[in-house]
């Protein structure tokens, strides 16, 4: 297997770290849900339309979210870790530099620089964005909001370059249903003049709690959560104090990794209506969920039966929980459908699963999955972030040792997976493996 060396971690080395699962057990205990992935992406990026010093509460620690912290204090916004999941962010003494494409490409969220830096200084220069590679990504419906407003826009050398004079209200129908280009045009219509209508909007649960943090400032945004956005241009947004909601798909990751290992787990932190889709579809396989207030508790059972899912935008299947799902029906008896109706290349997990003994065939966008007894430990490696957590459901339910190579994906997305995992009894070690590229000339300059 060709092993690419991985990210230069936080200590600056390369190296190849890997999850190393032992799986086969039953899993038990209660598991804490952390703050939104894709909330906090799109709110540390918007606290540059503030005017005043903001704290933003319950935010993971992930490494997308260490990027825009480096981004933001780079571009000399004052950046202060009150505690682990609480940062201060003055952005009154920012300068609109350009957002370089090394840190740009590795993360989809830097889009979000683009709507942000326009909204405040009417220009922006920011690396194409890059993230999962899930197929065709482009951005055609951000810029057809950014020109809405009155922005110009010219790409060169990979970088998205905006300005404006003035950003003045428009309606803005979108092609497409798109959680980026709604997040970027909120962001870009908050201090614009006059007022914004945008149609066709994503109702993601993330929409909303951006909408709701640049709410708490001061603008004046309504229908988020809806399918019609209206935004009326404020010239000031004042400091806040605002606490991110959990993340729906990590807690959606806990529910389909106690199913697939036939667990009793308690997932806390949790808003269950956000869960609803995840919910319905485990219940319909043979899961038991209970609903509590903040919290739902899951009962895996010996036998699960086929089904067909379909990825929708919100409040449909989120796409973020297509190949979990698909990690659990994978033991489920009969044939289960999986379709990927958002994104054109979200199945490049199934080859890693058919090295554990999946059954599967993929015909464009739709996985048929033939149930088998069970999966088998093997090496294989994360393709990206909710592939990686895909491999960690299978490996957990699987017999035998798996190695998960290339981790780095799963670690911009879940804080302290292999922590939360083992304080429920799993048997999962992150091993730090030299690259070898690396050893070899450490070797030669030894010699
Ligand atoms: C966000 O990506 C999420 N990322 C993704 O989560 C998530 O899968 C996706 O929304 C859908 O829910 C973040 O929030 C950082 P889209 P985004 O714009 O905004 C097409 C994860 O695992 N499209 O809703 O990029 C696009 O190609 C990540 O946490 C255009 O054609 O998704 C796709 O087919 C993966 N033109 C579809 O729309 C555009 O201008 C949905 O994309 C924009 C999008």
């Amino acid at each position: 297997m060709n092993r690419v060396p991985l990210l230069v971690g936080a200590r600056g080395c390369v190296s190849l770290e890997k999850y190393v699962i032992r799986g086969g057990k039953k899993l038990n205990g209660e598991v804490v849900i952390s703050g939104a992935k894709n909330a906090v992406v799109a709110i540390l990026p918007a606290a540059i339309l503030c005017d005043e010093p903001c704290v933003i509460e319950n935010i993971p620690n992930i490494s997308d979210v260490t990027i825009i912290l480096q981004i933001l204090s780079e571009m000399g916004a004052k950046v202060r870790m009150i505690n682990k999941t609480t940062v201060e962010i003055d952005p009154t003494t920012l300068r609109n530099v350009p957002v370089p494409y090394e840190k740009a490409k590795r993360m989809r969220a830097s889009s979000y620089f683009l709507g942000t830096l326009l909204g405040r200084f009417h220009e922006a220069h920011v690396s194409m964005p890059g993230g999962c590679d899930l197929g065709d990504r482009p951005i055609d419906q951000h810029l057809k909001c950014f020109t809405a407003l009155g922005a110009t826009y010219y790409i060169d050398g990979g970088m998205v370059n905006l300005s404006a004079d003035h950003l003045i209200g428009n309606q803005i129908y979108f092609d497409k249903n798109s959680v980026g280009a709604t997040i970027n045009g909120i962001i870009a219509a908050t201090k614009a003049e006059g007022l914004t209508i945008i149609e066709n909007a994503a109702k993601e649960p993330h929409v909303v709690d951006l909408a709701n943090f640049l709410n708490s400032m001061g603008a004046d945004i309504l229908g988020a959560g809806t399918d019609v956005i209206k935004i009326r241009g404020v010239k000031y947004l004042h400091g806040t104090n605002y606490s991110v909601i959990p993340d729906q798909i990590e807690a959606g990751t806990f529910m389909t990794l106690a199913a697939a290992t036939r667990s009793n787990i308690l997932i806390k932190n949790v808003i269950p209506k956000h869960l609803e889709p995840i919910t319905q579809k485990l219940t319909k396989i043979g899961v038991t969920v209970e609903q509590f207030d903040d919290a739902v508790r899951v009962i895996g059972s010996d036998n699960y039966t086929s089904t067909s899912v379909k990825t929708q935008p919100h409040p449909g299947f989120p796409t973020d929980m297509q190949p979990q799902m698909a990690a659990v029906l994978t033991c489920a008896k009969g044939t289960s459908m999986v379709t990927e109706s958002i994104f054109d290349n979200r199945f490049r997990y199934v080859d890693e699963l058919r090295r554990m003994g999946a059954n599967i065939s993929v015909e464009g966008r739709v996985a048929v999955i033939e149930g088998v007894d069970g999966l088998k430990g093997a090496p294989v490696k994360a393709t990206d972030l909710r592939a990686g957590a895909a491999l960690i459901v299978a490996a957990l339910s699987a017999e035998g040792t798996t190695e998960i190579y290339d981790i780095y994906h799963v670690e911009r997305g879940y804080e302290n997976m292999e922590l939360k995992l083992r304080s429920l009894g799993a048997d999962i070690k992150k091993v730090d493996e030299p690259d070898p590229a690396e050893a070899e000339k450490a070797l030669r300059k030894a010699l």
